[in-house]
């Protein structure tokens, strides 16, 4: 079948777009051609500014050379090959090259196709871990209220956001949650990481005396978590949140999709926060969102543990078709390079000062209740309309793209911005004097 890709297509009805009010898109479709730096090409031809880095995993910009030309070179040269009882050379190099970033334990790398499939990969790894180990009764896995960890059955249970849930009925048996850190009252406005709340943590130790640490496996947090709204970590509660674990023998995972590959300084939020776990998903940046792929990284400690047995048996019963992909790991080499020739990982810290300052400056226009950030990661929340939450943001969304050619993303009344790390001062300036007009517009 010929068709042009970027023009709007005749039908829409086919399509059953995810995350989406499929109806209320569909009569006012927002589509994107073309893309390249800063900048989408909507299919009416107007140039967007693209204030999320596509959803938070575009993080070099968008149509890098080196990242085409990679791909391209590679599917040319080995378009698939298998990675069970069978290799290729890419994730091995690939694997290295993370095993470098991460902080130090971190130095075994298992790869899947999204942030959902490590996620569930990690949980699963944590488990087994326990059980090879002969502490098979640890089958508790803690995740924390407004976490997101992807649509797979176990992020879902480990995640902590009702509408991600409640229609989808049992979740994992033995779950538990912590509470999550938001807390307006005492750290509306923070500037970075708030001050109060590190004694949230403490929950874990609560829930150590419910269920005893013997039947607890791991725990699993966003360093900084995006989906719910961009919810920061008070100062000191990831110090005391590892400190529990190490105390009950408890396994402590990072979901990095987002805090990942230089969103908030360095190459995760575990180098940032100055906080080690035992294992880190991510998935996003590592591709730059050019193809699809994720990783779960794991310690010494927990890979070393399975590496026992007759040396013919299976170690652990899990992987994905793709887990390794030819063309996924090729791009995401290309994108470890960009982001070190052009130095994207310290971008956050060069302009992390200016990013704070333009998003704070926004504290005062009607109905911005919050306004929280770091690195170059920040949200705006509003006052939601009465009997209708969620509208006001939609409003600015709608306002920003179809009018100021502005792409921002919106959760519930949370507008959370996270641009790709190449932006330059002057597009601060305009993302955050456009959400002034627009927010002003939608008072
Ligand atoms: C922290 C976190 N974990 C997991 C996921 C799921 O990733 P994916 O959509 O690639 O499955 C996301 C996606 O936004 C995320 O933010």
């Amino acid at each position: 079948m010929r068709f042009d890709p970027t023009a709007a297509p005749s039908e829409t009805s086919a399509f059953w777009m995810p995350f989406t009010a499929n109806r209320q898109f569909k009569a006012e479709p927002r589509l994107l051609a073309s893309a390249e730096g800063m900048y989408y090409r909507s299919v009416d031809g107007r140039q967007i500014l693209d204030a999320t880095a596509g959803l938070w995993c575009c993080n070099a910009g968008h149509a890098r050379p080196k990242i085409v030309e990679a791909v391209s070179r590679q599917i040319a040269t080995l378009d698939y090959a298998p990675t069970f009882q069978m290799g290729h050379p890419l994730p091995f190099v690939l694997a290295e090259r993370l095993a470098d970033l991460a902080p130090d334990p971190l130095r075994h790398v298992f790869f899947t196709c999204s942030g959902s499939e490590a996620v569930d990969t990690a949980l699963k790894i944590a488990l087994a871990y326990h059980r090879v180990r002969g502490e098979g009764q640890r089958t508790r896995l803690i995740g924390r209220e407004k976490g997101y960890h992807g649509v797979g059955f176990g992020g879902i249970s480990v995640g902590g956001m009702v509408n991600n849930r409640k229609f989808f009925g049992a979740m994992l048996p033995g779950v538990d949650h912590l509470r999550h850190t938001l807390d307006l009252s005492r750290n509306a406005f923070s500037r970075g990481l708030p001050e109060h709340g590190a004694e949230l943590a403490d929950d874990l130790e609560r829930l150590v005396q419910l269920h005893d640490a013997s039947t607890i496996a791991a725990v699993i947090v966003e360093p900084i978590s995006g989906s719910a709204g961009v919810v920061l970590p008070p100062r000191g509660y990831l110090e005391r949140l590892r400190a529990i674990c190490d105390r009950h023998g408890i396994l402590l995972i990072f979901d990095e999709v987002i805090t990942g590959f230089g969103r908030i300084g360095g190459a995760f939020g575990a180098e940032r926060f100055g906080v080690t776990p035992d294992l880190i998903t991510c998935a996003k940046g590592l591709s730059n969102g050019a193809v699809p792929m994720g990783a779960v990284l794991a310690s010494r400690q927990v890979h070393d543990a399975f590496m026992h047995g007759p040396e013919n048996a299976i170690e652990l019963f899990h992987g994905y078709t793709y887990s390794g992909h030819p063309v996924a790991a090729a791009a995401a080499l290309a994108t470890l390079d960009t982001y070190e020739e052009e130095g994207l990982f310290n971008r956050a810290f060069e302009l992390g000062q200016a990013w704070e300052d333009a998003a704070h400056a926004l504290r005062g226009l009607p109905n911005v209740i919050d306004i929280r950030n770091h690195g170059l990661i920040a949200a705006i929340e509003l006052a939601p309309r009465e009997g209708s939450p969620g509208a006001r943001a939609y409003e600015v969304f709608r306002r920003c793209f179809h009018e100021r050619d502005l792409l921002i993303r919106v959760t519930g009344d949370v507008i959370a911005l996270s641009p790709p790390l190449i932006i330059e001062p002057a597009q601060i300036e305009r993302i955050f004097s456009t959400l002034a007009d627009t927010i002003r517009a939608a008072a």
